[in-house]
């Protein structure tokens, strides 16, 4: 293998927003272009609360897959008060359904239905350790008080570290981890506790928000960090260690509603997701640790088989868009109209 291109196992998403409607068209096509899975975040309007809603979204998810990708949507509930420990078990019990997704209520994109009292959650909590069901977590306080760029490093301590003290044996994933304090926190933690790292928490850092102006298409929460953290980001995705493993965040919404005076927060990071996570483990001289994160650490934690096709990438640039349809509205990509270092290609080529 040359150090200009790349062969490696079939990729996963571990973390992704497709939406719903018209907008699946475009947002299952540009992963389905690479990734072989994905797990599908449940808040759509209204909420993906049961197995019935996953079932039904999962339907309109697979219709919507190109007929020459071999996709497979993994599919999550939304943890609300209200969650029943029936619905864990039958959650537990479907083919479909990996994993049961908590936003504390207000932290983000259709968060409104999130949890308000942990407490009110413990029963179902208690079972989904019991059964391995994963508890996916956006970490973020939600106090406004709270400065937004330490959010994570509050909620770690007001709220992470007392929970996995009661439920030690609860599996875990630290959602789009954005500190150098949630990479070492989840260093530290068992191996039932791991975290996904997206691709523009490592390539960006806060100045990038302000660059000659305010920057919409940079805005997603939890909110771009300082520089440390960023450093603190890469080598965790760089160092081998299975706890670490992709999850885009990529999380479509229309430039309209981006480029506003109350702009939304979500990256669109799927067109071309793999190849940014080739750039930056290739400047930091990491490609043979690709494919861990990227393949591998992510099927393991979900005890789920590794895939077995192959997907390749070459060193050579490729254009972004300047934007792609989303249903009737327009979707901005992040590096619209500038280049990706890596491309993804057939074999043959
Ligand atoms: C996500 C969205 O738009 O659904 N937005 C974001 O900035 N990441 C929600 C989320 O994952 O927080
Ligand atoms: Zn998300």
């Amino acid at each position: 293998m040359s150090s200009d291109t790349l062969s490696i196992i079939q990729p996963d998403d571990w973390h992704l927003h497709l939406r719903d409607g018209d907008a699946l068209a475009t947002t299952v096509a540009h992963s389905a272009r690479v990734f072989a899975r994905a797990i599908v975040m449940p808040n759509l309007k209204p909420p993906v609360m049961t197995v019935a809603d996953a079932c039904a979204y999962r339907d309109r998810i697979v219709e919507a897959i190109p007929a020459a990708c071999n996709f497979q949507p993994l599919m999550t509930l939304y943890l609300t008060d209200k969650l029943s420990v029936d619905e864990v078990q039958r959650a537990h019990a479907s083919e479909f359904v990996h994993a049961i997704k908590y936003y504390p209520a207000g932290a983000t994109t259709n968060s409104e239905n999130g949890v308000t009292n942990i407490e009110s959650v413990y029963p179902a909590l208690e079972r989904m350790a019991e059964l391995g069901v994963p508890l996916l977590i956006h970490g973020e306080s939600t106090d406004p008080e709270i400065d937004i760029f330490d959010r994570e490093k509050v909620f770690i301590d007001s709220v992470l570290a007392p929970l996995l003290g009661r439920f030690p044996a609860l599996r875990v994933v630290f959602e789009h981890i954005t500190t150098r304090d949630a990479a070492q926190f989840v260093e530290q933690q068992q191996a039932s506790v791991a975290a996904t790292i997206t691709p523009h928490h490592l390539l960006y850092n806060r100045n990038d928000l302000f660059v000659g102006g305010i920057r919409p298409h940079f805005y997603c929460l939890p909110i771009l960090k300082r520089n440390l953290h960023q450093q603190a980001l890469i080598e965790a995705a760089i160092s081998g260690n299975p706890k670490f493993f992709l999850g885009t965040d990529s999380a479509p919404h229309s430039k309209v509603s981006k480029e506003n005076a109350c702009g939304c927060a979500g990256i669109y990071s799927a067109p071309v997701a793999l190849e940014l996570y080739a750039e930056i483990f290739d400047q930091w001289d990491a490609l043979d640790k690709l494919e861990g994160f990227a393949s591998l650490f992510g099927a393991d934690f979900y005890q789920l088989p590794r895939n077995t096709r192959r997907v390749h990438l070459t060193r050579r640039k490729s254009n972004v868009a300047a934007h792609f349809k989303l249903g009737n509205e327009l979707v901005v990509p992040i590096r619209a109209n500038e280049t990706v270092a890596w491309s993804v290609h057939e074999e043959s080529q």
